[in-house]
């Protein structure tokens, strides 16, 4: 090799050179690779909601499955449904002080910090047109990390159709059993709330004694993973309760009576010069 060919100067020029070419690659593909990303994400976003609601089967075409699943926005507080831009994120909303509420740390019993003031619910409807799920975005401290998932509801607003979480990093055995479709399987046809319509359900440490009177609003907790078991019970709880969906469950509760017991129109306000009736 010639003394010209390993001069300093012709070293970093020839690195830099190789380093504005790996940086081009990378970004290109980056770019590029965006569009696809997104698309992605959001199969794996509707998959899990339809997993959640015991309503996905392998293979099936999900986008499909999705039309019959309709995305609202509720305001937290109030719990009723807002109109908001397709592109919403609840995630993104609860980073920005902005769009979310910064929790008291007395009601913060799932240490989130910030709570977005609107969340997103997909209500799923049957061949019908019938609402069959509501499928509500959960998410609360275990012992590691943050899990996010879904729970979903059957349309009374009390018997749980399904629980599943799609984001984690709690220990793959322990904490992670989260994830094991036998703990998932426990979930359906639990109880949220008991006859005096209070917030019952519950995630224990242990095993549930199955002829208990409450057994219907228990859980198992996870073998080893107590920190994992009180997080769940804590984000379940807090998501379930008033400074969660309980405002939004009570009007779809509402909805619900309203509907079974309509207004008997006999009983109904006279209209204007109208003479009451008694007979
Ligand atoms: C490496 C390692 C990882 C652990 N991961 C978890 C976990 O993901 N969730 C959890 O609750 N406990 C985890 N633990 C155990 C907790 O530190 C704690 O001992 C446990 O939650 C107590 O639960 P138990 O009373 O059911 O034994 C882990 C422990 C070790 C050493």
């Amino acid at each position: 090799m010639s003394a010209k060919n390993d001069s300093v100067l012709r070293t970093f020029t020839v690195a830099f050179l190789i380093c504005l070419v790996c940086a081009v690659v990378v970004a290109t593909a980056a770019v590029m690779l965006r569009p696809v990303q997104e698309v992605n994400k959001l199969l794996d976003k509707q998959v899990n909601i339809l997993m959640a609601a015991g309503l996905y089967s392998e293979g099936m075409d999900v986008q499909k499955a999705f039309e019959s699943i309709e995305r609202r926005f509720v305001d937290l507080r109030s719990g009723e449904y807002v109109e908001m831009p397709e592109s919403y994120e609840q995630r993104r909303a609860a980073k920005d002080p902005a769009t979310s509420v910064r929790l008291d740390s007395k009601v913060d019993i799932a240490s989130i910090r910030n709570q977005a003031k609107v969340a997103e619910v997909y209500l799923a409807k049957d061949e019908s047109g019938e609402l069959s799920k509501i499928i509500l975005p959960i998410h609360g401290y275990g012992l590691w990390s943050t899990l996010y998932g879904f729970l979903a509801l059957e349309p009374d607003v009390n018997t749980i159709a399904g629980l599943g979480f799609y984001e984690h990093a709690e220990t793959p055995g322990l904490g992670g059993e989260v994830d094991n479709p036998k703990w998932k399987g426990i979930w359906p046809g639990k109880k949220l709330f008991n006859e005096q319509d209070e917030l019952a359900i519950s995630v224990i440490k242990g095993t549930v004694d199955s002829s208990a009177a409450d057994a219907q609003h228990k859980v198992d907790g996870l073998a080893g993973a107590t920190l994992t078991t009180n997080g769940l019970n804590n984000l379940v709880r807090f998501w379930m309760g008033e400074n969660g969906f309980g405002p939004y469950l009570d009007e779809l509760k509402a909805n619900t009576a309203a509907e079974q017991y309509p207004a008997d129109e006999s009983v109904a306000a006279p209209a204007d010069g109208e003479e009451v009736s008694n007979g």
